[in-house]
């Protein structure tokens, strides 16, 4: 499981490595969102095992088939996961991003205006003029607890993420969105 967890966190931030001990990674600087990510993961799926068993369940149904695949002959269980395998895990999917959902390492970002802007919504309701060098804080906590697009947000639900979104795309920034300057 800890190894499957690694893999998703790991290569949907585009990093790709093969590993035999996972301390050294998860102590460094680098990888505390990611250990932190998995730790959370493993907490919430001890708090429901309900949802721990389907997960086990979808793991062992997608071995078997990626077992049966003639490309995968004589390969062990981590030589047939690639990144594109990943996919095929789509409850192991929505349990990380339920995780990051609820305990983003990154809990508000922000970005500075880079010109003078006009930001309102397409009914005219809210408007904010913004200035150059103006700072706009995302508070990314408060946004992925929204039950407007999250219902029942504070209770660990994969389901969330199951089927088509019932959020706004920019509600759920556990990376964050966009370009990016230092
Ligand atoms: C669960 C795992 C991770 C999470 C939740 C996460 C989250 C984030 C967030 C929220 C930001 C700031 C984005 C923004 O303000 O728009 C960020 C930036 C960044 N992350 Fe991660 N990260 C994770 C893992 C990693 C890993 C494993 C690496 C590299 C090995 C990495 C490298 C970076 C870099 C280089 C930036 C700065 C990008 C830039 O400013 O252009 N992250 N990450």
């Amino acid at each position: 499981m800890r190894a499957f967890l690694f893999g998703w966190v790991n290569d949907n931030c585009f990093v790709n490595f093969k590993f035999t001990n996972l301390n050294p990674l998860l102590t460094h600087r680098r990888y505390d969102t990611t250990a932190t990510t998995l730790t959370l993961a493993v907490y919430s799926l001890a708090l429901n095992p309900d949802v721990q068993e389907k997960l086990y369940d979808e793991i062992q149904s997608v071995l078997k088939k990626l077992e049966s695949e003639p490309e995968n002959e004589g390969k062990s269980t981590l030589e047939m996961i690639s990144h594109e395998v990943l996919s095929r895990f789509e409850y192991l999917n929505a349990v990380v991003n339920e995780t990051l959902r609820l305990y983003a390492p990154a809990q508000a970002t922000e970005r500075t205006a880079s010109q003078d802007i006009v930001l309102q919504t397409s009914d005219g309701s809210v408007r904010i003029d913004l200035k150059k060098g103006d700072v706009i804080h995302i508070p990314i906590y408060s946004m992925h607890r929204d039950p407007i697009h999250f219902p029942d947000p504070e209770t660990f639900n994969p389901e969330h993420f199951l089927g088509e979104p019932k959020y706004h795309k920019y509600s759920y920034l556990p990376f964050g969105q966009g370009p990016r300057k230092h």
